[in-house]
């Protein structure tokens, strides 16, 4: 496995949750880290938590002007993790709008695809790109049309660029339901409540935690031979 010592580490969505949590295990294994989200307060918040050098940036990922001009400022770095994603719109498929649902591939899908997009000249020899999409594409619940669709579509994605882009190896991350700031449109006890419930329906007998799946992404970058891939860490999410 190659080390993430000085390697540059660009988290597209690592002011909070799951990105947060992977620039937070590689900084700890020595990289250096950027991290850029849409909104100033989160990426100050992240700044402040992650080790000293850490650079953050302002950018909407919906916005491939904002996503070029990003890459631009950044220069030459080793591994793209892209881990953004807005509000799930989950609900009655009878009455979902269209438009809607358009807008939901907006930042996890159209966003990495812009990242890849102006992110890919910019990686050095031995690089990746690491993505992420959720068991929903495999396992999906009723209600669950649109985010599944999507995930099914990054992970398309995937194996795509990595086709595409090779040498640069291009991995994607699959969680479960994992406790992160994602889920903080509920309330607390509601929230808790569904942790409770999924959690003890999986072969692990709880929900994940940011800082598990944060291995992944280390793992996906850290390897050096595995390409188009996704690795599942769901607690067992897909067999229950
Ligand atoms: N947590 C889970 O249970 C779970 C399970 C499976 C898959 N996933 C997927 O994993 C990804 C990360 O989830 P998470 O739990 O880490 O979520 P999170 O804690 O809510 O973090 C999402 C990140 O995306 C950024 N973001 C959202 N919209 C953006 C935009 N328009 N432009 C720039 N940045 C934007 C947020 O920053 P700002 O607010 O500053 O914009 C934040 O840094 C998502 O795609 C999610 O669907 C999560």
């Amino acid at each position: 496995m190659a080390s993430l010592k000085d390697k540059r580490i660009v988290v597209l969505g690592g002011t909070s949750g799951l990105g947060f949590a992977a620039a937070q295990a590689a900084g700890a294994e020595g990289a250096q880290l950027v991290v850029a989200s849409g909104r100033q307060a989160r990426v100050d918040r992240a700044l402040s938590l992650l080790p000293k050098g850490t650079t953050g940036y302002t950018c909407d990922f919906t916005h491939e002007g904002q996503i070029k001009d990003l890459f631009g400022q950044v220069g030459a770095f080793d591994h793209l993790v892209y881990t953004a994603g807005d509000a799930l719109l989950l609900g009655d498929f009878s009455a979902i709008s269209i438009a809607d649902a358009k807008r939901a591939y907006d930042v996890r899908v159209w966003g990495a695809m812009t990242a890849a997009k102006y992110g890919a000249p910019l990686i050095r020899a031995g690089g990746s790109i690491v993505l992420t999409t959720g068991i929903a594409s495999q396992r999906p619940f009723k209600g669950w049309v649109v985010p599944a669709s999507l995930l099914g579509a990054m992970e398309a994605m995937t194996r795509a660029l990595a086709v595409e882009l090779a040498p640069i190896r291009v991995n994607i991350v699959s969680p479960g339901v994992v406790r992160t700031e994602m889920w903080n449109g509920m309330p607390e006890s509601d929230r808790e409540a569904l942790f409770a419930d999924l959690g003890g329906k999986l072969l692990t007998g709880k929900v994940g935690e940011a800082s598990e799946i944060a291995e992944t992404y280390l793992y996906l970058m850290k390897q050096t031979y595995g390409t188009g891939q996704m690795v599942t860490v769901d607690g067992g999410g897909v067999l229950t």
